[in-house]
């Protein structure tokens, strides 16, 4: 049996429409030039496929068999063509990713082995505060964030996949630099350098001090954590931050975290995006990447002050 699949397709359409002429207007063919090809689909099988009733035409039994096989054959094509498109997606298509100022102490570590694997995507890395995430969240400008737990009242899906534990430091020479237990109250007459509002650090600090009945008297607002770090360091006062913002000044001994009560505050990184939105296959890769990949990675930040006080 010798048929193409041009013939298969247009006899789909005659069939479908039960008229040549209607099936040659679908396809942007002639009118002749369909029928010459549903004959020559009836001369490689042998048999009728379409028989005149009247002004009507109608599958024959042939026809109907003949009309299952196109189905299917055409339903496959299209899958595989589908499948297809997908993977050219994963080695040409674009990740459109934000995370929050916090996450982006180790997001570029991520992406340098992600796109070790797909080396010819494009990917687009936003780097903003909360408020910001949030906002790209609801404009859905964004495939991905990468942020602190999200709200519930906004309709997004979450998954959790690193701890994120926020710390008190001070400079090596503050007074209360190597002090064991300190109770929260002492930190009331210090002098805090915050993040802005709008950060996620900024808010888990204010819930904290908040829930624990802690006024703090003054503060000093900072819109990045190495403008933070850096105060901190030249004795401006104490910062609170992400143990993930404080590898290198740990390391180099420039600031020292101090074992404050209730400390450190447990947050957790979460990989986010719109409910019910229809990953591409860049994204959908980048988040199974993050959810099994990114603690081995990473590695855990040492959670416990004692680790690293001086
Ligand atoms: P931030 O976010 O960088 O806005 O502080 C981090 C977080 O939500 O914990």
């Amino acid at each position: 049996m010798h048929l193409t699949l041009r013939q298969l397709r247009i006899f789909e359409a005659v069939a479908r429409r039960l008229s040549f002429t209607r099936a040659a207007e679908d396809l942007h063919l002639s009118q002749p030039a369909v029928s010459m090809q549903v004959k020559q689909l009836e001369e490689a099988l042998g048999l009728p496929l379409f028989e005149q009733l009247g002004k009507r035409i109608h599958l024959t039994e042939a026809g109907e068999e003949m009309r299952r096989y196109a189905h299917a054959i055409n339903g496959l094509l299209q899958e595989a063509e589908q499948v297809f498109d997908e993977m050219r997606g994963l080695e040409r298509g674009r990740l459109n990713i934000a995370v929050a100022s916090t996450a982006n102490y180790f997001a570029p570590r991520l992406l340098a082995s992600f796109c070790e694997r797909y080396p010819a995507l494009q990917i687009s890395l936003r780097v903003t505060n909360r408020k910001g995430l949030l906002a790209a969240l609801g404009d859905s400008d964004v495939d991905l964030v990468i942020m602190g737990q999200p709200p519930a009242s906004m309709d997004l899906t979450a998954e959790e996949f690193m701890d994120n534990p926020l710390v008190v430091i001070a400079a090596p020479g503050h007074p209360l630099a190597g002090r064991k237990r300190i109770p929260l109250e002492a930190l009331e007459a210090e002098t805090f350098l915050v993040r802005e509002k709008g950060s996620g650090t900024r808010s888990a600090m204010e819930r904290h001090f908040a829930e624990h009945g802690i006024t703090l008297s003054t503060a000093m607002e900072m819109g990045t954590s190495e403008a933070i770090k850096q105060g901190v360091e030249a004795g401006l006062g104490l910062g609170l931050l992400s143990l993930h913002t404080l590898e290198m000044e740990l390391e180099l001994g420039r600031v020292v975290i101090l074992d404050v009560d209730s400390f450190p505050i447990l947050r957790h990184w979460f990989v986010v995006h719109r409910a019910g939105r229809r990953l591409s296959r860049p994204a959908l890769a980048f988040k199974d990447f993050v959810l099994d990949e990114a603690q081995g990675i990473l590695g855990q930040p040492a959670v416990h002050a004692e680790a690293n006080l001086p």
